[in-house]
C-alpha cells in the first residue's frame, strides 16, 4: 500500500515527489514524478489490476532484455474519502477505491521524435535493431501485439518497448482485441490469429510509415497502386519487406527472422563487393521465378541458399556485354534514392551455360 493524497490540488505520494500527469489513455494514466534517489521516474496507475499485473509479470519475465521496459513495483494506493472527492475534482476519471500503481523507469524520448530526425538509412538502421529486439522477446515465448510508435521509447539510440499490456504468451489466440491503425484487422477477424504474425504486421505498417509517413493501414499486395510507387521511388526490396510483412496471410507473412536477414537492410550499410555479389545473386534468383514478389520469402544471405541458382557473378571488367540491364536491374532492386550507394559495384550476370564457354 503506499497513500495518495490531493493537497492544494498537488499529488503527494510519499517517496515521491513533482507528480505531474503525462498522458491519460483508455486502460491506464501515466505520471512522471521524481524517486527518493533524485531519478525520474514513470507511475501508471489504473484500477484494472490484471492489466497492471500482466505489464508487471512481463517486464519481470523479461528483464534481462535490455530494449523491455524497466517496471520496479506494483502496489494498491490508499485513498481516504476525503482525498478521493479532491483528486476527483482536480483529475477526473482516474482514481478510485482500487487504483493501483505501477512504478518505472523513465525514457525522454519517443520514437516518432527519435526517428523524424535520422536519414533513411539510418531509419532502417534504427528500424532493424526494432526487429531484432522483437525476436528477442518473441524467442522468450512472449508476444507484444500493440506495436506502434507510441508504444516504443529510445533509450541511447535504442529502441525499448513498453506498453506491455496486450501482450499473450500463448502461440496461437482465439481473439485479440486490438484494432489499432497499425493492426491487423483481417487477423482479428479471423478465429485464430498466429502472435508472431500479428507483431510482424504491425512492423510492416511502421516501416511503411518510414517511407511514405502513414501506415499503410491494410495489407500491401505487389500489383497495387501503392506498392509500384514504393518500388519507383524506393525500390523492389522496400515494396517486397512491407508486402510481405503485410502480407494478408499470416501463415504465408514473412517470419522475424527473416525480416531481420533481408537485402533492405544489408544493403544499406557501406558495402563490400562481397555482399554486393550476394544481394545481385539474390535479385536474379527471385527474377528468374515466376511470381517475383510471392518467391521473396527465400531471402537469406547464407551461402547454402544459392546452391539451386544457376547464376554466376564475374567482375563487371571482363566483359561489358550486359552492363545495361544491369543498370537498370539496379535502379529496380535500389529505386532513385539509395543508387548512390551501389555506384562503385558493377557487375555482370552470366548464366552457368556462359561461362562455361
Ligand atoms: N516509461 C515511460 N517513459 C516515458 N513515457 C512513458 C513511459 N510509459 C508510458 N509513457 C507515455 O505514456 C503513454 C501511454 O502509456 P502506455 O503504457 O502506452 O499506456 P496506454 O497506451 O495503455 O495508455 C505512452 O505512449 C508514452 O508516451
Ligand atoms: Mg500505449
Amino acid at each position: 500500500m503506499i497513500r495518495l493524497e490531493c493537497i492544494n490540488k498537488k499529488l503527494v505520494m510519499s517517496g515521491y515527489s513533482s507528480i505531474k500527469i503525462l498522458e491519460k489513455g483508455s486502460f491506464v494514466t501515466c505520471f512522471t514524478a521524481v524517486s527518493s534517489d533524485n531519478e525520474k521516474v514513470v507511475l501508471i496507475v489504473s484500477d484494472n489490476i490484471q492489466e497492471l499485473q500482466t505489464r508487471f509479470d512481463l517486464a519481470r519475465k523479461l528483464e534481462d532484455i535490455e530494449g523491455v521496459q524497466k517496471l520496479c513495483g506494483l502496489q494498491k494506493l490508499e485513498i481516504q474519502d476525503s482525498a478521493l472527492e479532491q483528486l476527483e475534482a482536480e483529475y477526473p476519471g482516474i482514481f478510485s477505491k482500487d487504483s493501483h500503481v505501477l512504478t518505472g523507469r523513465y525514457y525522454a524520448t519517443q520514437y516518432n521524435d527519435h526517428v523524424r530526425q535520422l536519414s533513411l538509412p539510418q531509419k532502417l538502421d534504427f528500424f532493424r535493431e526494432l526487429l531484432v529486439l522483437v525476436k528477442q522477446v518473441h524467442d522468450r515465448g512472449v508476444y507484444h501485439m500493440d506495436l506502434k510508435p507510441s508504444n516504443i521509447m529510445v533509450q541511447d539510440g535504442k529502441p525499448v518497448l513498453i506498453d506491455f499490456g496486450q501482450s499473450v504468451t500463448e502461440a496461437e489466440v482465439d481473439s485479440v482485441l486490438n484494432t489499432s491503425a497499425y493492426a491487423p484487422k483481417h487477423d482479428v477477424y479471423s478465429c485464430n490469429v498466429i502472435p508472431e504474425k500479428f507483431d510482424i504486421y504491425c512492423l510492416g505498417n511502421m516501416l511503411h510509415e518510414i517511407y511514405t509517413g502513414q501506415p499503410l493501414g491494410y495489407p500491401m499486395t505487389p500489383s497495387s497502386r501503392q506498392a509500384q510507387q514504393i518500388k519507383q521511388t524506393f525500390g523492389l526490396f522496400a515494396q517486397n519487406i512491407i508486402s510481405q510483412m503485410t502480407q494478408r496471410i499470416q501463415d504465408l507473412r514473412i517470419s522475424l527472422q527473416i525480416s531481420i536477414n533481408h537485402p533492405i537492410f544489408i544493403y544499406n550499410q557501406p558495402m563490400d563487393s562481397e555482399t554486393c555479389q550476394l544481394i545481385i545473386v539474390d535479385y536474379y534468383f527471385q527474377t528468374q521465378g515466376e511470381e517475383l514478389i510471392e518467391e521473396c520469402h527465400k531471402f537469406t544471405l547464407n551461402d547454402s541458399s544459392y546452391s539451386n541458382v544457376s547464376y554466376d557473378i564475374l567482375p563487371f571488367s571482363q566483359s561489358s556485354s550486359r552492363t545495361s540491364s544491369i543498370t537498370t536491374s539496379l535502379k529496380d532492386i535500389f529505386g532513385n534514392t539509395t543508387l548512390s550507394h551501389v555506384d562503385s559495384c558493377s557487375f555482370s550476370i552470366y548464366e552457368d551455360s556462359q561461362i562455361m564457354q
